[in-house]
């Protein structure tokens, strides 16, 4: 990987983003989400406009997540998708929020702790789930199928762990199909969203990476396909116009 390890005290030349390896990719992504952490949720609150929680609160009421289920929350960082679900199940089911980074999952749980909701912790890799097949009514996955390192083998994880007729509900920046709106998406991630992070962490190399890896990643047609290659049928939902992807995706 062509990049100079950023550290938390020292600036550092934007680095290039390019990985060799899927652990290089990995140990980024551990060491970027360690590094914004703490304004992890300003953060997505301010380059949403405030939209952030609609989305969020639009794929648990469209994935149809309900009391008595048992549900993952796959890379759950600070855990708002996790929390939304306990909150809908009102203490009648399970939800565990899985993350790889112990920094993200420790304000998950400062804020489960405010909010009195029922929600387990567990730090462990996308890749490699600790669980049984078919164990899941739901899992979600909420902006962060761009961040893995090996997406596919991730996807063909989350769907392991799903029961037949069950749902992967997965969110991600979108690509809108309007073009004057994708260009302006675009420009908007590569100026306001970099500008809103670096004034809130003081660092511009972790929002220079997340506007290039949205602009980098697949489109809602390419997602489909390698979800249908797994035994799937896909539901592609735009939210606010295709700037956010929703895919309801339902093991056969
Ligand atoms: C953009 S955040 C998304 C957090 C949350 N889902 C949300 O909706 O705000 C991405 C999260 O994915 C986690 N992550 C990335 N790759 C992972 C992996 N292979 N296994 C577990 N967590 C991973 C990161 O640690 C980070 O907390």
């Amino acid at each position: 990987m062509t990049l100079t390890a950023p550290s938390t005290t020292m600036r550092h030349p934007a680095p290039t983003f390019s990985f060799t390896t899927p652990q290089e990719k990995r140990s980024f992504v551990q060491r970027l989400f360690t590094n914004i952490a703490p304004r992890y949720d300003w953060f997505n609150r301010l380059a949403s406009c405030g939209l952030d929680g609609s989305w969020r609160r639009a794929a648990v009421r469209r994935g149809t997540v309900e009391s008595g289920q048992t549900v993952l929350d796959v890379c759950a960082g600070t855990g708002d998708l996790a929390l939304l679900c306990a909150a809908r199940q009102a203490g009648q089911g399970t939800v565990i929020g899985l993350d790889m980074n112990p920094a993200m999952l420790s304000y998950a749980q400062r804020k489960q702790q405010r909010r009195h909701l029922r929600v387990g912790w567990l730090q462990s890799d996308a890749q490699t789930l600790p669980f049984a097949d078919g164990r899941f009514d739901r899992v979600l996955i909420g902006f962060s199928t761009r961040n893995l390192s090996d997406l596919m083998s991730g996807l063909r994880e989350m769907i392991r762990v799903v029961r037949p007729g069950g749902q992967l509900i997965i969110l991600e920046m979108g690509r809108p199909a309007n073009p004057v709106l994708r260009v302006a998406y675009q420009t908007f991630l590569f100026t306001v969203v970099r500008v809103v992070g670096l004034l809130l962490t003081g660092q511009l190399w972790p929002f220079t990476y997340l506007a290039r890896s949205v602009r980098g990643f697949l489109t809602p047609q390419e997602m489909i396909e390698r979800l249908q290659s797994l035994k799937t049928t896909v539901e592609y939902v735009p939210l606010s116009h295709g700037l956010v992807s929703l895919y309801l995706v339902t093991k056969t």
